[in-house]
């Protein structure tokens, strides 16, 4: 089969979950709204749903997205098949089958708890649905190094690598792909991007909200589980990475991956771990859970071009702004030429990667007047409002045509693994901090020596 054929027909595992309703049906109805969608869509879950019941469902979950036109609704609608029916079961894989209608290049997505990955990947296989399909996998891939082998020997033993999507929504975002665009498509940055001119490097995924009724799952995960290992590791690899020799996903893909090999494991002493004040009392969530809900630590890129340049990387919920931001420092001036001016930040840049779409650059400049004072000033580059295409909307339609550039490849989601490995376990100690605090104040010491945190204004 062409490697690039479009697929024919999407299944969702996990229909009745959260992530479909918030996530991927918004994202189908928009594909559908451009003309992009054109197939069955069939949803599997264990509800003891009728078809009709699946359909009002997603209609309502579409509705709650935004603003909805009726008339591409209905045609969205009336693609819809449903599968009621436990993933255990060898029926429900048959009901699939007769569901799938001939379709020859099916995309599965499963957004279903990694747990059930096998069952439905085993399932998959011995039904011959798994023929000439592919596979979209949710994060988190695996619990750590060993499970991410594990997922990805089942994975292997039904579809092959470049069948499989292991998805990871923050790749799909306008901001972030605006950062790697950046990064390769001028001339002036490359000179400078390196540790002759670069101080230091922050990374700033803030959320104002803490776990939303996702307790139970987010006991299982923790903030380094959940986005760090994944989100913020990727954003690492678009700004350290060398100049890929194309932008196809082979090549992309190569540069990233030996960013995570260049990266020192991290040490326990590497990181600051903290809990939001009322963390114990969300529903799901142990009354003396240790599990972190803001998490900064240290990273050292071992390479030619980074040696001796901090990362610093933090995230967190209950923070005081929803914003993820990466602030670059360049190094000071080797001399302060105006002695009444005292620079109290050097040079910068500053990407928003969300929820609006900022580059700019961080200059000095002097307030008019007698005086050879400075104040700082902004060179926006880019400013704009958040996305227009919704990652999961890109990432689905890449997935659809086998195009796997943005999704994480076998070697680097194991690398991932490796580098937070030596901190998982909730071993190290856990600060309490007030909802609206960054963070606790023992994190103030992971970017101390670079001048302390930079924090996303909201
Ligand atoms: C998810 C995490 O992957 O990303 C969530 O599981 C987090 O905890 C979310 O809130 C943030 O994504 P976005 O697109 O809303 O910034």
């Amino acid at each position: 089969m062409n490697p690039a054929a479009r697929s024919d027909a999407l299944v969702l595992f996990g229909a009745s979950g959260d992530l479909a309703r918030k996530k991927i049906f918004p994202a189908l109805y928009a594909m559908c709204r451009r003309g992009r969608l054109d197939f069955s869509v069939v949803g599997v879950a264990k509800s003891d749903w009728t078809l009709d019941d699946f359909k009002k469902h997603v209609g309502s979950a579409v509705r709650e997205g935004g603003d909805v036109a009726e008339q591409t609704l209905a045609r969205f609608v009336s693609l819809l098949r449903y599968v009621d029916g436990d993933y255990r079961n060898e029926e429900t894989f048959s009901k699939l089958r007769t569901a799938l209608d001939g379709a020859k290049r099916p995309l599965h997505y499963l957004a279903i708890p990694p747990s059930m990955f096998p069952t439905v990947v085993e399932g998959l296989g011995h039904s011959g649905c798994a023929e000439g399909a592919r596979v979209v996998v949710e994060k988190p891939f695996g619990r750590d190094l060993e499970s991410a082998k594990a997922l990805n020997r089942t994975l292997h033993s039904v579809f092959s690598e470049d069948n499989i999507f292991r998805i990871d929504h923050y790749l799909g975002k306008e901001p972030v792909q605006n950062l790697l665009f950046f990064r390769f498509a001028n001339s002036f940055l490359e000179p400078i991007w390196n540790r002759n001119y670069v101080k230091s490097v922050q990374i700033t995924m803030a959320e104002t909200f803490g776990v939303e009724g996702r307790g139970r799952f987010y006991e299982e995960v923790g903030a380094i589980r959940d986005v760090i290992q994944n989100h913020l590791l990727q954003i690492v690899a678009i700004l350290a990475m060398e100049c890929p020799i194309g932008s196809d996903s082979v090549s992309m893909r190569d540069e990233k991956v030996k960013v995570f090999n260049a990266i020192r494991p991290l040490a326990k002493a590497q990181l600051v771990r903290g809990q939001y004040r009322g963390y114990r009392a969300e529903s799901g969530v142990a009354q003396d859970s240790q599990v972190e809900t803001f998490a900064a630590l240290r990273l050292h890129v071992d390479s030619w071009r980074w040696q001796g340049v901090p990362f610093l990387v933090r995230a967190g919920k209950c923070l005081p702004a929803t914003a993820s931001e990466v602030i670059v420092d360049l190094q000071y001036p080797p001399q302060v030429v105006f002695k009444a001016d005292k620079p109290n930040r050097p040079n910068y840049f500053r990407f928003r990667l969300g929820p609006d779409v900022v580059i700019a650059l961080g200059a000095r400049t002097k307030e008019p007047g007698e005086a050879m004072v400075g104040k700082e000033s902004e060179l926006n580059v880019l400013r704009r409002r958040g996305d227009e295409m919704e990652a999961y909307e890109r990432l689905i339609g890449d997935a659809l045509v086998g195009d796997s550039a943005l999704f994480a490849r076998q070697d680097s989601a194991e690398a991932q693994w490796r580098i937070v490995e030596p901190i998982l376990g909730n071993e190290t100690p856990l600060y309490e901090y007030d909802r609206g605090a960054w963070g606790p104040s023992q994190a103030d010491v992971v970017a101390r020596s670079a001048g302390g945190w930079r924090s996303p204004v909201p």
